[in-house]
């Protein structure tokens, strides 16, 4: 059957999304998490940016997304931790999840798209590490991690709204173990304004003084919150620096 206009599969929704994680070929974007509702003609589609469908169709535009390689920060900030048990959430297709489990991490590795967990599955497998990383298929806006249970969350380049993101990244906290690591990394807001496509919505951009105050000062201390500098390859093949917000923080025992 041929793709409609219309289609949320087809053509057009394809280069929609693409536009949405254009301008960072290492990492994209979401946006809104309320359903974004479009005439189409006399019916509606509905589209939740947030969820399996919306990620499988965008997993489904090529092969392979992301790099494959561990993002920058995780290797910064997770290279002189103890290996124990970690969380990977929106783990993609795995490059942090593999890294991590090469250092001898177990991984709880999750992802709201099936087609990104069996990239991150084939990835596991190539590594020779399937055995130390556990894939799920969950919606983390109503499936939130098992409380204290890990010695780092890691959670990189989980675009929500503030309604949503507020309290799962609180949920994200609560996962972490006493005297355990909390590692949150997103695009930076003033990446908005370097030329960097992003979704023109700066509620989905906290920078790292927003999201390091979310963090309960007798619960946590605070050892790193910055905005860090990183090359980003734009779609005409140029190259500006961007910036990672960068927040890891220490359960206090
Ligand atoms: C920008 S990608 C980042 C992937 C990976 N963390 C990385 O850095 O390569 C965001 C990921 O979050 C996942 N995601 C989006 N909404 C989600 C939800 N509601 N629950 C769980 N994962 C979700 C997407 O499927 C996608 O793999």
């Amino acid at each position: 059957m041929p793709f409609s206009p219309t289609d949320p599969f087809g053509p057009a929704a394809e280069r929609r999304v693409a536009a949405l994680v254009a301008g960072d070929r290492v990492h994209g974007t979401t946006t809104d998490p309320s359903p974004h509702v479009r005439p189409t003609g006399g019916t509606t589609v509905t589209e939740d940016r947030w969820s399996a469908a919306f990620w499988d169709a965008h997993y489904d535009t090529r092969p392979q997304i992301w790099s494959g390689d561990a993002n920058a920060a995780l290797v910064a900030e997770a290279t002189d931790l103890t290996p124990g048990r970690a969380l990977d959430v929106g783990c993609g297709e795995g490059g942090d999840a593999v890294w991590l489990a090469a250092r001898g991490w177990r991984v709880d590795a999750v992802d709201v798209s099936p087609v990104a967990l069996e990239r991150a599955r084939a990835a596991a497998g190539r590594a020779g590490l399937a055995d130390a990383i556990t894939l799920t298929a969950t919606d983390l806006r109503t499936d939130p991690p098992t409380a204290a249970a890990y010695d780092l969350v890691n959670a990189q380049f989980l675009h929500l709204p503030p309604a949503v993101r507020r309290p799962l990244y609180a949920a994200l906290a609560d996962a972490v173990a006493p005297g355990g690591t909390l590692l949150l990394v997103l695009h930076h807001p003033r990446d908005l304004a370097a030329g960097i496509p992003r979704p023109p919505e700066p509620e989905l951009f906290p920078d790292e003084h927003e999201l390091a105050g979310e963090l309960d000062p007798a619960r946590w201390e605070v050892l790193v919150a910055q905005a860090r500098p990183r090359p980003v390859t734009l779609p005409d093949g140029s190259t500006v620096t961007g910036h990672d917000a960068v927040v890891r923080a220490r359960r206090r025992v």
